[in-house]
């Protein structure tokens, strides 16, 4: 596994997608400067995504880091749908669907360091599985290469899928095979990325973005997106709607402040919440003063949340579709909000675009997220959430990414507050102060509770608990504000 603290803090790096067209003759350059394994592997890669393949029916992919705007490092995949023939014409293993078959990374004397590379390939990977959800991802590296082996085998979980072969240098290709270990390679390069990024500069590049401008959207599988709700899963209404409810009451005081500091719309106004769940928090907060005369779309996936809604709150317009792709007039809202949503999302950089097109020019995007990288505690509690995090498809942290990934979409952050929650009440009433709220114990416990639902967590989930109330420990984590505005 790669080590984080050998390496330079916050090092300049820049890292983004090359164009195909634009950005050939730099990627050559590098190739014929690097003579290193990487070279001739990138060669090799090319080589068997070509062989016997019609022009076309192949997609390159290359991500480029840049040190002082010089290309430094890059690496490469390549998507194969349906081409079993192909793959093995190439010496890899015949498989059926999307196969993204990564090579790399290729690289220049000063990308030959540890923080570039763990942000080149974490970034690409993480991008990849995210965004365009391979079949199965299959990965080429020279063998000579033990620590790169080592992060592929040991984050990602890829195993090894084709004998070495001689393409110039000796290589070895890993891979993911099937939904469950294409999930364990998407944690595994989640996790990585979150990790390496504390050590570069780099915003995310958005994929979304470079795939529109290349106009190659159509690699992402929009339609598999639509229908995935990772929150619902192991859930039941009957559970959450008393969660919710409680929830609302903790946060909607807190957020008065916040709303009073934001230079909303005018009335009239049209406001989107997207993932509105049962809609009780949005219907609270239409009830605030600065909301007089909106009116309020509530969107949510899960039927039985737009039915619930539609029941409840029948003045408010109830749809029942993603948020990847609302079928909402283009720059039709004034106000989007994402209340407890983005945490939820593989492919918040896809939210962020459909975004970007409902909303009007100058229109607002409000988020409201907890960020478990803010968490403070105990070591037991701490890993629980570590273990969450490692097993959830969905990004507790996605707070981190959001500003740098919504700005290459036109949305520009103008304000951001968080709020430290603690479980310091001294009664059962939370207190509100100046960017804090403190709980009651049994309250702030609640609202972890989310965490425990998933099978898999369930055993620190109750190591956690008995620690937590046997102990008296404290712990906190920030509740953040994130405003946008459309260019
Ligand atoms: C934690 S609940 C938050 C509900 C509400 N915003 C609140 O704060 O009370 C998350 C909601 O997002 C919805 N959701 C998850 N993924 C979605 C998606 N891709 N598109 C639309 N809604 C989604 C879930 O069905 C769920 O109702």
């Amino acid at each position: 596994m790669f080590d984080s603290k050998q390496c330079e803090p916050r090092m300049e790096l820049e890292i983004r997608w090359l164009s195909s067209h634009h950005h050939e003759e730099q990627i050559r350059q590098l190739r014929s400067a690097a003579q290193s394994d990487g070279a001739s592997l990138e060669r090799a890669g090319s080589a068997v995504a070509a062989a016997g393949t019609p022009p076309g029916s192949r997609d390159a992919i290359h991500l480029g880091a840049f040190v002082a705007g010089c290309l430094v490092s890059a690496a490469s995949v390549y998507l194969f749908r349906d081409e079993s023939e192909t793959l093995s014409r190439g010496g890899l293993p015949a498989l059926p669907g999307t196969v993204a078959h990564c090579i790399g990374p290729v690289e220049a004397e000063p990308g030959r360091d540890p923080v570039v590379r763990r942000a080149l390939l974490g970034t690409l990977q993480f991008m990849l599985l995210s965004l365009i959800r391979p079949d199965a991802v299959l990965v080429t590296i020279a063998e000579s290469s033990p620590e790169l082996c080592a992060y592929f085998t040991e984050s990602l979980k890829l195993q090894e899928k084709a004998p070495p072969t001689s393409a110039g240098c000796r290589s070895i290709t890993l891979g993911a095979v099937g939904p469950k270990e294409v999930r364990l390679a998407l944690l595994g390069a989640r996790q990585q990325y979150h990790a390496g990024s504390l050590d570069v500069s780099a915003p995310l590049p958005s994929l979304v973005k470079h795939l529109e401008r290349e106009g190659r959207l159509d690699l992402v599988d929009i339609e598999r997106l639509k229908s995935e709700n990772l929150y619902i899963q192991p859930l039941s209404l009957k559970d959450e709607l008393p969660r919710l409810a409680a929830q609302t009451r903790i946060v909607l005081p807190e957020q008065r402040s916040r709303l009073a500091a934001i230079e909303f719309p005018p009335a009239p106004a049209d406001f989107l919440d997207l993932g509105a769940g049962p809609g009780v928090y949005v219907a609270a907060l239409s009830k605030e003063p600065v909301f007089a005369g909106y009116r309020f779309t509530a969107l949510d996936l899960a039927p039985e949340m737009v039915l619930f809604g539609k029941l409840n709150r029948p003045k408010f317009r109830w749809i029942q579709a993603s948020a990847y792709d609302t079928a909402e007039p283009a720059a039709s809202y004034d106000v989007v909000q994402g209340v407890f949503l983005f945490v939820h999302l593989m492919s918040p950089d896809l939210v962020l675009r459909e975004i970007a097109r409902v909303l009007k020019p100058g229109g607002l995007l409000y988020v409201l997220d907890v960020n478990d990288s803010t968490f403070r505690g105990p070591p037991v509690i701490g890993e629980m959430i570590e273990f969450h995090t490692s097993i959830y498809e969905g990004d507790r942290k996605v707070l981190d990414l959001l500003p740098g990934l919504a700005s290459q979409h036109g949305l520009r952050l103008i304000n951001k507050f968080a709020s430290q929650l603690t479980n310091q009440a001294p009664g059962i009433d939370p207190v509100y102060s100046p960017d804090r709220i403190d709980l009651s114990r049994e309250a702030l416990w609640g609202m972890a509770s989310l965490i425990g639902q998933r099978p898999e967590v369930r055993q620190k989930f109750d190591a956690a608990q008995s620690y937590y109330f046997s102990s008296g420990c404290d712990f906190s984590v920030e509740l953040q504000t994130q405003v946008y505005r459309r260019g």
